[in-house]
């Protein structure tokens, strides 16, 4: 491997123009920020793959509200209790959502935070008061945001190949978030994350995971369906990976926790490590459209 640091992550230009000089055919996109900046319409205007999708359809990560309202429509269950608000909506309208949940929330700024937008009680904060200080600051920056039920249980990824179309499952991801021994610390990015050798998690039934991955392949499904009609966008649909964040709650309910379109970090070293089929194949079918007719094999390990 070589790593060559060529500028900014959000320099669409830089990116490109590296890309022509060197000639470089294909690009996988890692973070989320150059999702949002549009980077793989730029790199695809210019006749260059991309692994990433364009920034309407990576919304289901960038904007928390669109990919609950998604959610709404075609899997209604799999949502905690949520309301969006803006830094416009009456404090009444708040406060009495945060008495229906008894204040036991999760506020999430709508958009790109770089991990530090989702403040959940319990964890991040403990009172309603300091619940309503982070809603004070995000009204102040003009942001808009959600307030959650919090919810209680295990929780895993499960991340799909998508050629737009095809979906190609990943074996199933944990990633432990809290710090310190028997996660009684904050929540962190990530402490690391485990995958075991059936591909699932022991607290996992095989219906769930049949169920995580019809709710990835109706996410696909349901963006291509809304851009159908659109000029630009009809031409285009989800190239990329989807990681689905869930919960399996301590009621045995499968609910979305949120949805990433990209490699989770560091997700992405536990199946990537287990992969039989060359990533590039991979890469080459969903550029093609083609992931359906490609058997994609992991090695049957714990990691
Ligand atoms: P982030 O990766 O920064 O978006 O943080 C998301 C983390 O916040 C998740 O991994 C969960 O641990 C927690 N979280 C988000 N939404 C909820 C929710 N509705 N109930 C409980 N925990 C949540
Ligand atoms: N491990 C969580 C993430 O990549 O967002």
């Amino acid at each position: 491997l070589c790593f060559i640091k060529i500028g900014s992550l959000n320099d669409n230009h830089g990116i490109l123009s590296y890309a022509k000089k060197e000639n470089i055919k294909l690009v996988i996109i890692g973070p989320e920020a150059p999702l949002q900046n549009n980077l793989a319409m730029f790199l695809h205007l210019h006749n260059i793959d991309c692994i990433g999708s364009v920034s309407n359809f990576s919304l289901i990560e960038t904007n928390k509200a669109f990919a609950r309202n998604i959610l709404d429509e075609i899997h209604p269950k799999v949502n905690p209790k949520f309301r969006s608000f803006t830094y416009e909506s009456p404090t009444n309208d708040i406060t009495k959502f945060i008495d229906e949940l008894n204040d036991n929330i999760v506020i999430k700024a709508n958009g790109l935070k770089g991990g530090k937008g989702v403040k959940v009680c319990g964890d991040h904060f403990n009172t309603r008061d300091e619940g309503l200080e982070y809603i004070n600051e995000l009204v102040k920056n003009n942001e808009s945001f959600l307030i959650e039920e919090k919810l209680v249980g295990d929780e895993f990824s499960l991340m799909s190949f998508s050629d737009g179309t095809h979906l190609s499952h990943m074996p199933v991801v944990r990633d432990f978030k809290r710090a310190y021994e028997n996660d009684k610390g904050p929540n962190t990015g990530s402490m690391g994350s485990i995958s075991y050798k059936n591909h699932r998690q022991p607290f996992l039934t095989e219906e769930d995971v049949l169920f995580c991955q019809k709710i990835n392949t109706d996410v696909v499904n349901h963006l291509k369906a809304m851009y159908n009609n659109h000029p630009i966008l009809r031409d285009h649909s989800y190239k990329g990976i989807l990681y689905g964040s869930f919960m399996k709650t301590t009621s045995g309910e499968i609910k979305v926790i949120e949805f990433n379109a990209r490699f989770g970090d560091p997700e992405s070293i536990n199946v990537l490590s287990l992969l039989k089929t060359d990533f590039l194949e991979i890469c080459q079918a969903i550029i093609n459209g083609n992931l359906n007719e490609l058997n994609v094999e992991y090695e049957e390990k714990y990691t």
